[in-house]
């Protein structure tokens, strides 16, 4: 990897994240970066990945690398797709399909959330990427199943239902620093957003020259709240009673592979496979709704050895090394997703950054291999645990 002048001080995600931290205004990087109340399960993703630890295997071929996967039917040239993330379009102008655009250029998915800034027409035609779309449920089911229709003429292969976000989660520190959706007009808000010029000129002034106040892309017309307005209608607000009912609903509706992400117990993954899932991503999605959630590495081995045979087990959460895409596959994901590490290289230089952060997770990814004695992922995926 030759990293464009550009970036050739971002050795790592960590150094991406420091810059993003510089580029964006406080609170929408406070968004992205930051988990809940009092930020226990965020801290905790990170000791329990880095207490995992791989027993290399050596005098091992590993002249000729390989980190092809087949994941849901699809040839993927590393294990790893692009996480959903609402509001991607703020870090950057059209920042979704400037990460659909990473992702392709990586040979991955992305997958496009219910909240996205930019619509999945837009990102299909304009990224060239392999989408995947992720679904929060709305209260009007008949508004939620017109919204499949239009993602899956689109393009979409794959439905990702996100199953544990019953609630908005409470992140006080987003109280504190204004930034919220929708977006609100305050002093605070604003000296932030003037503190930050670069932001301001080429994501917010750019919207306002282009299309307006940017929007939820995918809410229907009649509801669709400009972000600095008042509150979306509850027919296309979270749903609370969101059941196996729904699974079933999907599945009889969705004609392409359905995944349930956000699992963290077996029974669920159990139950997962026994409605026709096709996957699910074991996840507490990144730290940011239960505080007092467990974490995705702790349940992860015993979930892939009950359910791993009948369906595939996806995983994300606190992803930074490609040492940390290693550790999850030991433990027997066959796939991560990554959320922030692309976002920290969006907000620094869109498609080119988020492609950055691809490609040195690929380099570390290599090279954790290489050292592990494992030449293709299926033998990375039999690293021993120390
Ligand atoms: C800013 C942000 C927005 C997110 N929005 C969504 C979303 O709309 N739907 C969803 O299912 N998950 C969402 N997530 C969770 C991610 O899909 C993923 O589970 C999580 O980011 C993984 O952890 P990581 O960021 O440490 O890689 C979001 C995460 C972030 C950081």
């Amino acid at each position: 990897m030759t990293a464009k002048p550009a970036f050739g001080h971002i050795l790592n995600v960590a150094d991406a994240r420091r810059a993003a931290a510089r580029r964006l205004p406080r609170g929408l990087f406070e968004y992205i970066d930051r988990g809940s109340e009092d930020e226990v399960a965020i801290a905790a993703n990170r000791r329990q990945l880095d207490a995992i630890r791989l027993a290399p295997k050596v005098l091992v071929d590993v002249s000729r690398p390989s980190t092809a996967v087949e994941i849901l039917g699809q040839r993927l040239s590393l294990p790893l797709v692009v996480a959903p993330t609402a509001v991607a379009g703020l870090v950057w102008h059209d920042g979704e399909i400037a990460l659909a655009k990473a992702a392709a250029q990586a040979g991955i998915p992305f997958c496009v959330s219910t909240q996205s800034i930019t619509a999945i027409e837009r990102i299909a035609a304009e990224s060239g990427a392999r989408l995947w779309f992720q679904l929060y449920v709305w209260q009007n089911r008949q508004r939620m199943l017109g919204l499949l229709d239009r993602a899956r003429a689109a393009g979409a292969e794959t439905l990702v239902l996100t199953v544990d976000t019953a609630v908005g989660p409470n992140r006080e520190y987003n109280t504190r620093n204004g930034f919220g959706i929708p977006l609100k007009a305050s002093w605070r808000a604003g000296i932030d957003v003037a503190l930050h010029p670069r932001w301001a000129i080429g994501v917010m002034l750019r919207a306002l020259a282009t299309g307006g106040v940017p929007t939820y892309a995918h809410y229907p017309e009649e509801f669709r709240t400009k972000l600095g307005r008042v509150t979306l209608s509850d027919e296309v607000a979270l749903a609370a009673d969101v059941t196996w009912e729904d699974v079933k609903l999907l599945r009889r509706h969705w004609r392409g592979k359905l995944v349930l992400k956000g699992i963290l117990r077996v029974d669920d993954a159990l139950a997962a496979a026994s409605h026709g899932c096709d996957a699910i991503v074991v996840s507490n999605h990144g730290a940011r709704n239960l505080d007092c959630a467990i974490g995705p590495t702790e349940v992860l081995p015993a979930i892939a050895d009950e359910v791993g045979d009948r369906i595939e087990i996806l995983a994300d959460g606190g992803v930074r090394r490609g040492a940390d895409i290693a550790r999850f596959l030991a433990l027997g994901a066959r796939g991560v997703l990554v959320g922030r590490a692309p976002l920290f290289g969006l907000a620094i230089g869109g498609a080119d950054g988020a492609s950055h952060i691809l490609d040195m997770l690929s380099v570390e990814l290599r090279r954790t291999m290489a050292f592990l004695g494992a030449p293709d992922i299926a033998s990375a995926a039999r690293a021993r645990l120390a």
